[in-house]
């Protein structure tokens, strides 16, 4: 496939379906080669639809065993079979069965879509477009069926046999080694929610009653033997259902709800109704092989997957457009889950981190889209930042934009209005217009405008008349496909900080909307605040009050007190994380030298000196992502043009290398006044102790290498949980060495069996800013724990190294054409896996010409080979546009 060949998929020609299907029977013999799926289509005409069309239905990869039409064989004429589906020429036009049969080979299927087998289990994967690769079906989201399944093995090789909604029959197979599970969902689903399961797995369960008093039974299944690390998953999965219970009125709607571990999937994991199934890295964890991170993560998308039973399932989507209308809001639920259960602030602020890195990086570059975007080619490449932490963040905005109580009532009409359809986002903000009483037609532009917008702010205050005026303007740089941009809506809480505090804010302006926000909905505005009896300073976008980048012309002085005394705790964060920015931004671009730069670092370090003696205690986790500069590709995305990646990682090495050594004695003594005491817990608290050690492990290792192996080893010798231990690693790995690789070594043969630990050493090493990681990753692809076939292992070690902004980036282009050797090597097996990679080229076209240059050559390598999917292709072409 060459890009340019594939159909453009638009928005603006979407069609209701010209026929419906509202039962669906299959019967499925599970075989290791051969798979027999038999399924029995209820049909009938859509009255939104064309009468008379034929009924085209999808099919990939699949073998046709034979069709009937209302239990009659159809002959040859009657049907065709195409590389894409079955054409059945002239249906009756009133409602009909048919009868399909299919063959399909699960061990051959390596794309992990559809149905494969991942270590001795069958399991499936049907979003976007996998049911198509089962059987022949109308495998689009808008049309919704309702399933029952029969399932059938050998009982030795699948004595578990899942499915979606209730079981309702299980026994033997008479005279056979088979037997049988039949599987029944009430609720009518598109193609993409189903799902089946078989194999030999072990269990862990809990009754559970909802709110409305109905009985489920919760299970999670694991590979055998791994059930001794389900715990925490299943726990996760009773907090959230209270919590939705709670906060948003969702109880759930079957007596089962099963989640299965899988270790080779494609994603993170798919809310399937009933049965969700997960890559094994979010369900699996015991102190010893997950982290602090893996543990939030797994309560992160637990929540997430969960939360879809409502936000998806109940409502899904009425087309692929419409995506982020169930990925946006349910990513701000699992967000606002987390939250509740953790610090918020804190929350917060890893969010914002993952948004700048991922969707302003995204959205600065070839691959940048809106929203909800207006046209295709491949579907799988648009499970992207923009939509999902984006989209959470438009939902975010409009939480402050109308207040909570009109965002409640919103989402209680939207339950009730769209349940069992698949909705628009249109539908979506109809329901919040009805309930705020406000017009949200432009609010809508953050689903149609790509780009992050700039906020410029400046003050002035008025001693005389005692006003301070902020003068706000806005606009959003071009993108593809959108050279111009309008303003869009964009909610600015603030404050504004005197000597004791925040200030009230008195104006008659109409832009300020109380609450403390400014609603900056035109290119620029001015608002004047009176009664202001001090100069003071401004704090704006308080708890990153929408997604854009905020520019303000505030001092280092002014960010430095905002960073001790904000009532912001976001805020506080930031105003720190500015003035270390500004400083690497300075001397990354060449702006300014090193000697400068050390002047820079002593400010900070005696902010941060302070700041650790006096509330670090306090608030750990907070302290962690405050020690926590800017990462190196931050700065490379802030500098935006002509980007020198050796540059920026020799300055952000020299800042923190000052404020490691500047701060080396609190750093210790704070190290040990947060000594573990007792055993290992996963809680926040305890996470949050860890994160601030190990923070300052980092700085410490960096300031002084020899005190930080010593300290590094230490504490890989004495941990008793693998954040600790993978910490010591990560410090470790800064400093170059025959210590440093006799701890490598130790690490693997400790975890010589544990494949996801092994991903973390395999991206610790890939991660190494050092010009002999290209030839050690190399290497690390002939290690047994690797292999090209497992999406983790991947990107662990490949995606590792494409984030390594110095090695990927090397000035010789061998870290380009690496990747992209890679990406046409897994392009064959795994086309979903392969173009994620290639998408590790976005910024390609931020950096200095050398590099730009080999960049682009590599992405053109790619994009001129033979037989490229459709998913790689399209990113392809896109990134060259
Ligand atoms: N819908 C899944 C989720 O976010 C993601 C996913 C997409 C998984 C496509 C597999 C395939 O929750
Ligand atoms: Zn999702």
């Amino acid at each position: 496939m060459r890009a340019e060949d594939a159909p453009l998929i638009r928005l603006e020609d979407y069609r209701p379906s010209d026929w419906l299907i509202d039962t669906v029977d299959l019967d499925i013999a599970l075989d290791e080669r051969e798979t027999r799926v038999r399924s029995l289509l209820g049909l009938r005409p859509n009255p939104g639809g064309q009468a008379g069309a034929p009924l085209v239905l999808d099919g990939d990869e699949l073998t046709l065993a034979n069709v009937k039409l209302d239990g009659v064989a159809l002959g040859a004429g009657a049907y065709s079979v195409t590389p894409q589906g079955l054409i059945i020429h002239a249906p009756p036009q009133r409602g009909f069965t048919l009868t399909v049969e299919t063959v399909v080979n699960p061990s051959a299927n390596t794309k992990l879509m559809g149905l494969y087998r991942s270590s001795n289990a069958y399991c499936t994967q049907c979003e976007a477009d996998g049911f198509r690769r089962i059987t022949y079906f109308l495998d689009r989201p808008d049309v919704m069926s309702v399933y029952t399944v029969r399932l059938e093995a050998r009982k030795a090789e699948a004595p578990v046999l899942l499915s979606n909604g209730n079981r309702v029959a299980t026994g033997d197979v008479i005279g056979s080694d088979r037997h049988f599970a039949v599987w029944h969902d009430p609720h009518p689903k598109p193609a993409y929610l189903f799902a089946l399961v078989g194999g030999a797995l072990d269990h862990v369960r809990e009754d559970y009653v909802t709110a409305e008093g109905n009985k489920v039974e919760l299970a999670v299944y694991v590979e055998p033997g791994k059930a001794g690390r389900a715990g925490w998953a299943l726990d996760s999965l009773v907090r959230c259902m209270r919590w939705d219970e709670r906060v948003f009125g969702r109880n759930y709607d079957l007596d089962v709800f099963n989640v299965v571990a899988v270790s080779d999937f494609n994603m993170g994991a798919m809310e399937n109704k009933g049965l969700n199934i997960f890559n094994d890295k979010y369900v699996l964890a015991d102190p010893q092989t997950a982290t602090d991170g893996d543990y939030a993560s797994i309560e992160a998308i637990i929540a997430h997957e969960y939360f879809h039973n409502w936000t998806g399932n109940r409502i899904t989507c009425r087309d692929w457009f419409q995506l982020c209308l169930k990925e946006g809001l349910t990513v701000f639920r699992d967000q606002e889950f987390s939250s509740d259960e953790r610090s918020r602030p804190v929350k917060r602020i890893a969010d914002v981190r993952t948004l700048r890195a991922t969707q302003f990086s995204e959205d600065a570059g070839p691959l940048a889209h809106p929203v909800r975007p207006r046209a295709y080619k491949e579907i799988n490449n648009f499970y992207t930042p923009t939509v999902y932490e984006k989209g959470a963040e438009v939902i975010r905005m409009l939480k402050v934009l109308i207040g909570a109580d009109a965002f409640k009532r919103g989402m209680d009409l939207y339950f009730e209005r769209c349940d069992g359809t698949a909705a628009t986002i249109e539908e979506f903000l109809a329901c919040f217009a009805e309930s705020s009483g406000q017009d949200l037609s432009h609010f809508a532009r953050w689903y149609e405008q790509a780009g992050t917008p700039t906020i410029t702010a400046s003050g002035r205050y008025d001693a005389a008349a005692q006003t301070y005026t902020l003068d706000l303007a806005q606009s959003t740089p071009p993108t593809p496909g959108q050279p111009e941009k309008l303003p869009v809506v964009l909610p600015v809480a603030l404050g504004l900080v005197g000597k004791g505090g925040d200030l009230p804010l008195h104006t008659g302006s109409n832009a300020y909307a109380g609450n403390g926000v400014i609603v900056l909905d035109r290119p620029s505005l001015s608002v004047t605040f009176s009664d202001v009896a001090e100069p003071p300073i401004p704090s704006l976008l308080r708890g990153f009050s929408a997604p854009a980048r905020l520019e303000l012309d505030l001092g280092d002085a002014d960010l430095l007190k905002l960073f001790s005394t904000d009532s912001d705790s976001f805020n506080r964060w930031q105003a720190l994380q500015s003035v270390a920015t500004r400083a690497l931004v300075e001397t990354g671009s060449g702006a300014s030298n090193r000697v400068w730069l050390m002047g820079k670092a002593r400010e900070l370090a005696a902010a941060l000196d302070l700041f650790l003696r006096e509330q670090a205690a306090a608030d750990p986790a907070f302290a962690a992502q405050v020690l926590r500069l800017p990462a190196p590709a931050d700065i490379a995305r802030e500098i935006g043009r002509d980007v020198d990646p050796e540059r920026i990682h020799a300055a952000h090495r020299s800042l923190s290398a000052e404020i490691g050594n500047a701060l080396a004695a609190r750093l210790a003594t704070l190290r040990e006044a947060l000594a573990e005491s007792g055993p290992y817990a996963p809680d926040a608290s305890a996470a949050g102790q860890r994160a601030l050690r190990n923070e300052a492990l980092g700085l410490i290792a960096i300031g002084d290498p020899d005190i930080g192996a010593r300290l590094a080893q230490l504490q890989f010798a004495g941990a008793d949980n693998l954040t600790d231990r993978l910490a010591a690693l990560a410090a470790m790995t800064l400093i170059p060495g025959a210590a440093r690789e006799e701890l490598i070594a130790r690490f693997a043969e400790r975890y010589a069996s544990e494949p996801l630990v092994l991903d973390k050493w395999l991206m610790a090493q890939a991660l190494i800013a050092e010009p002999g990681t290209l030839d050690r990753v190399k290497e690390l692809m002939r290690h047994p724990a690797f292999s090209l076939g497992n999406p983790n292992r991947v990107r662990a070690l490949i995606g590792g190294f494409a984030a390594n902004l110095t090695q990927f980036n090397r000035a010789d282009g061998a870290g380009y054409s690496f990747v992209a050797d890679i990406v046409i090597a897994l392009d064959r097996t795994n086309p979903q896996v392969a173009s994620r990679l290639l998408g590790s080229f976005r910024a390609w076209r931020m950096l200095e010409p050398g590099r730009r240059a080999l960049a682009q050559s590599a992405l053109a390598m790619v994009s001129n080979m033979p037989n490229l999917s459709r998913d790689v292709a399209d990113i392809a072409e896109r990134a060259l546009a």
